[in-house]
């Protein structure tokens, strides 16, 4: 063991992508070991339980797993299980204990099996910590800044007998050029900024993701250069907050003009980004939007409350009344826009009265969808301290009222495109009927049309002859 580390230390790259590709190589080998002891493959498991962002740390991560030579299970009865872990609320960190005593029981039987977990929960000191007391049988512990070292933490894994524990504080490093896998061969996320300064009152996103940095838009492009060559046809630019893009950069570059050389990009036809912060989005936001053929009509725009006085305590630095003006000039410039949002309940302090604010916005602006929440007390955050929390049966309540007016709200905006053509990217084939294939507006309406499997990754006129709630029936013209 120790030659071999000599041995590798001797031709270890300095560059880190080129270590990292070196560490891929020197797992291979011990993959393919495993699997010939093993008289069969070496399966892995990764599951993603947060945001979109956390869903493409996933894809890098599975990328470096096939790359490793381990092949792709379906399910956590494989020989590698990664659990890509969210902390955004409460609920997501109980899911992952509850679901991590299941796995002990399955490593019990697989004696080849190891577990890793990693994600956002990972960067809590006081997760760490029960993670190493007693969640043992957990083999890799890593973190969201040094998630690039992956492939050199399996090699530290897969030769190790105990535990190993690697968590940052933070990093400045972008490391680009690491291999990802994609859900779809036609769609893909690609990240433009790392971390988050904003630090509203409630959130563990900027504690857990470190401070906000932007790749440079030389990489970026590149990156969907390449994606393109490779049969992307629609890009998800992905950043906890857009609209700051660039801020971080020594040449300062905004979001709309970044859009603005994407959008040039032959053989790309989409573009869609999330999220965006309302008090970033800048009129040239909305000029280069409206005025753009492959930019998506749909806008995720999270007010979070409706109350100018909650979204003070929340540290939003915006108002109802600014957010509603920049709602209606987006409107105006792009009628056809879909608004989605996030909405948070029973944020402390957060009377009947400022809840009817949310009501309120919710019924003006009338988004295509919205993701409610009822607030949840993330410890270290400013939020959590704050003395007049909500009931919980005050939060229920408000939720269900809430909920129930987003939904009537949503039918009635997703019907507004019945009888129209629009052009639709066809996904896959319809998981409760399999003649007919399934596949996503501009606006991010689902549709469903009879067609067959060659239509997949196209993008097509579709009819949308009849809405069903929250989607379409259609033909293909
Ligand atoms: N960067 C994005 C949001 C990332 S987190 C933005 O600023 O909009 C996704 C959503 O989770 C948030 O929009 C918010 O609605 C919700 N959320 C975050 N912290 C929460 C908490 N403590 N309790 C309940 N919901 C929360
Ligand atoms: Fe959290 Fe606010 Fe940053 Fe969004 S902008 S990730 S809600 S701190
Ligand atoms: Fe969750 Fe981390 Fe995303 S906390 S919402 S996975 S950035």
């Amino acid at each position: 063991m120790e030659l071999n580390e000599k041995d590798l230390a001797a031709d270890l790259p300095e560059e880190e992508t080129a270590r990292q590709y070196h560490y891929i190589e020197k797992a291979r080998k011990l993959v393919q070991a495993m699997g010939e002891a093993a008289g069969r493959p070496m399966t892995f498991y990764v599951e993603t339980f947060g945001c979109q962002m956390n869903a493409r740390d996933s894809e890098k991560l599975r990328g470096i797993l096939l790359a490793m030579g381990y092949v792709q299970g379906e399910t956590e009865k494989a020989d590698f299980v990664v659990y890509n872990t969210c902390t955004v609320r409460e609920n997501a960190n109980k899911r992952v204990y509850g679901r991590l005593g299941k796995l002990k029981r399955l490593k019990k039987e697989n004696p080849h099996m190891r577990i890793a977990l990693c994600g956002c929960m990972t960067q809590e000191p006081q997760v760490v910590e029960r993670l190493e007391k007693s969640y043992r049988f957990v083999d890799l512990i890593f973190g969201t800044h040094n998630i690039f070292r992956f492939a050199q933490l399996v090699c530290q894994m897969l030769e190790a007998d105990d535990q190993v524990v690697e968590v940052w504080e933070g990093t400045d490093q972008i490391v680009e050029d690491l291999p990802a896998q994609r859900k779809y061969p036609f769609r893909s996320g690609v990240n433009i900024m790392f971390g988050c300064d904003n630090f509203c009152s409630y959130c563990i996103v900027p504690y857990v993701r470190g401070r906000e940095r932007s790749r440079s838009p030389e990489a970026i492009i590149e990156e969907i250069r390449r994606l393109v060559d490779d049969g992307v046809v629609e890009v998800m630019l992905l950043g906890q907050n857009v609209n700051s893009y660039g801020k971080t950069l020594a040449q300062s570059v905004s979001f709309a003009q970044l859009l603005a050389r994407i959008e040039k990009i032959p053989g790309l036809r989409r573009i869609r980004f999330m999220t965006s912060h309302p008090k970033d989005l800048s009129d040239e936001l909305i000029a280069v939007m409206a005025s753009s053929d492959k930019i998506c009509r749909h806008l995720h725009l999270p007010v979070q409350s409706g109350s100018t006085r909650i979204l003070e305590k929340m540290h939003r630095r915006y108002t109802k009344e600014s957010y509603l003006s920049l709602t209606e000039k987006i409107k105006a410039a792009i009628p056809d826009i879909a608004l989605t949002t996030d909405i948070i309940v029973g944020f402390p302090g957060e009377t009947e009265e400022d809840f009817q604010h949310t009501l309120d916005v919710v019924r003006q602006v009338r988004y295509s969808s919205a993701f409610t929440f009822q607030y949840s007390k993330r410890s270290g955050t400013p939020a959590a301290a704050m003395a007049d929390q909500v009931p919980a049966d005050v939060v229920q309540d408000r939720f269900d009222r809430l909920l129930e007016t987003v939904q009537a709200i949503a039918r009635q905006e997703c019907a507004r495109w019945e009888g129209t053509t629009g052009q639709v990217l066809v996904e896959q084939v319809d998981r409760q009927d399999d003649r007919l294939l399934t596949g996503r507006l501009g606006n991010n309406l689902l549709v469903h049309f009879p067609g067959d499997l060659s239509l997949i990754g196209r993008i097509v006129d579709v009819h949308l002859t009849a809405c069903r709630g929250f989607y379409y029936m259609g033909e293909m013209i």
